[in-house]
């Protein structure tokens, strides 16, 4: 394998991602919503940082574009921006809050820096009526709306053309220039406090940019098979397998339209949870009928970690290992079977994966790169395809169920990339990687067993180095602890600590202590994130 040229992205789009609305982000605490919330109304919706290129935005051919909220002041030095030729498109636009300050600022409006911000309820009154005389966005609504605004700066002076349509005690709270298609609204339609938000939304939506309805899991299916397949040719993909949900419902979007051109690996790195190993891979290859090549490198791995204790080295070598073992197996595909070149490399990133890399204003310290972004062999020759890469996670579990998923797949809890490496603390060995996963398996089973495993995000146990006397008949024992780890969480930004019948706490600490060798205490961990994480290390 050469080491040139970078990845780059498979670019055609489903015909059901064509004529849907793309949101430009300014840094809006509230973007992710809007985008969801469109998607609600069965229109695609992706999400693209607002120095996104005009060819970015078209590439979408989309029915209209969303211009965000953003934490910033137009007149800060570094106020994000968009290129301003979005305005004259001829694609209706929406502002919300940041997004009309913008477009006010631009089209030579006046906004004012406040002296603090509006945050919170506050009332609307329609300025322009809200029948068929009116405005489109205002069309079936009350003239009053309780609304909820998140704003510093307001608009002063209007742009030329325009028109306000709405007004809160304190300011101008909504304008358009229906001609140019320029709407915007100073709160968050997209919040559940604002009134009627939704039929604004639809309004826009339907009135303004004439969308259609057409997005939907099982049409996402068909047009993204559709579109690969058109995409692909002759040529062969690889995809490096976990198991997950994200993984697995990306490669299985792609096997339906390559069939066994598609090539799977499922490495074993050793830190996997007890019996996953064979027991993903005879799902993927009996149940799923993937083509997969299961590669056992755990003893490469353990080797990699003897003597490693921090956690950020373990990470590190783990993700080096991984990438060898992949570029090795990539590479005797590549000079092996003769049924055509390999030309792409499929990955299951979602879009909070891709936000996490991209910032606003650049590059930033702050966010972190991620494993399936950042972390795979950048060099390799190939093309990225990345079926999932606008979607959530729940949508993705959504089309996983309409693609047969078995459930197993679709509610697994999540595990970390270096998987039990950072729940087995300071140096990693065979036997306490034993330990861990028969530890490990106890929580789950007794998790599921008590009707928890759906309900929670995590439930896994972590192997500590700290060794405690216990007594056992009549001996004394001298052995290890286990911290069991339950968590709640909607997205793992944050989480809290789950408080489990004593019960079930009582069956996980008497199994662990009976059935597992070596270890003497069981702790249930009592702390939320923040401030601790979800994770030990
Ligand atoms: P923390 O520990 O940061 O974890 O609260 C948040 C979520 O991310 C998972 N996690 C990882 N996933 N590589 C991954 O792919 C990693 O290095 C990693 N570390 C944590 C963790 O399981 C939780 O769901």
């Amino acid at each position: 394998m050469t080491g040139e040229p970078k990845m780059q992205k498979v670019k055609e789009k489903p015909k059901s991602e064509l004529g849907g609305v793309v949101v430009l982000d300014f840094g809006g605490q509230y973007t992710q919503l809007i985008a969801r919330r469109i998607r609600e109304q069965q229109v695609f919706s992706a999400i693209l940082p607002c120095t996104a290129s005009l060819e970015e935005i078209k590439q979408y051919e989309p029915a209209g574009i969303v211009l965000s909220g953003g934490p910033s002041s137009v007149y800060d030095a570094d106020a994000p921006k968009c290129d301003p030729k979005v305005l004259a498109l001829g694609i209706p636009v929406l502002g919300i809050c940041y997004g009309m300050q913008w477009i006010t600022h631009t089209l030579g409006g006046k906004v004012e820096r406040a002296e603090r911000r509006e945050y919170g309820r506050a009332h609307l009154k329609v300025a322009c009526g809200s029948g068929s005389e009116g405005s489109h966005l205002f069309m079936g609504v009350p003239e009053s709306l309780r609304i909820w605004n998140s704003h510093g700066d307001h608009v002063l002076a209007l742009p030329a053309g325009f028109r306000a349509t709405g007004h809160t005690e304190n300011a101008i709270a909504a304008v358009e220039d229906p001609k140019r298609q320029i709407y915007a609204v100073q709160f968050h339609v997209e919040v559940n406090h604002t009134e009627r938000g939704t039929e604004l939304l639809r309004n826009f939506l339907f009135r303004v940019c004439k969308a259609e309805p057409k997005w939907s899991g099982a049409a996402f299916i068909e047009e993204t098979t559709e579109a690969l397949r058109a995409k692909v040719g002759h040529k062969r993909a690889i995809c490096g397998l976990s198991g997950g949900v994200d993984s697995t419902v990306a490669a299985v979007l792609v096997h339906r339209a390559m069939g066994n051109r598609l090539t799977n690996i499922f490495v074993n790195t050793g830190m996997l949870r007890k019996n996953e190993f064979e027991q993903t891979l005879e799902m993927l290859r009996d149940r799923l009928k993937l083509h997969v090549i299961g590669v056992d490198a755990s003893d490469r791995f353990l080797a990699q970690l003897k003597g490693v204790i921090d956690p950020e080295e373990k990470r590190r070598r783990i993700g080096r290992e991984f990438i060898a073992v992949f570029a090795e197996e990539a590479q005797k595909l590549q000079g092996g079977e003769a049924r055509g070149e390999i030309g792409y490399l499929v990955q299951g990133t979602l879009y909070p994966d891709v936000i996490e890399s991209v910032s606003v204003k650049g590059p930033s310290a702050t966010i972190k790169t991620h494993h399936n972004v950042g972390g795979l062999p950048e060099k390799m020759p190939f093309e990225l395809i990345e079926p999932l890469r606008d979607l959530f996670k729940d949508e993705v579990r959504r089309i996983g169920r309409d693609l047969e998923l078995p459930d197993e797949i679709l509610v697994k809890h999540p595990f970390p990339g270096p998987g039990l490496a950072v729940r087995l603390l300071g140096e990693i060995t065979r036997e306490h990687l034993v330990t861990l996963q028969e530890a490990d398996a106890i929580v789950v089973e007794e998790i599921r067993w008590a009707g928890f495993y759906e309900k929670v995000w995590q439930a896994f146990a972590v192997l500590l180095p700290v060794r405690s006397v216990g007594v056992m008949g009549d001996g004394r024992t001298y052995g290890l602890t286990v911290a069991v780890r339950v968590v709640e969480s909607h997205d793992a930004m944050t989480a809290d600590w789950v408080k489990l019948p004593s019960e079930v706490l009582e069956r996980i600490s008497t199994r662990i202590v009976n059935e597992v060798p070596g270890v003497t205490r069981v702790v249930y961990d009592i702390s939320s994130k923040p401030p601790s994480t979800i994770e030990w290390e």
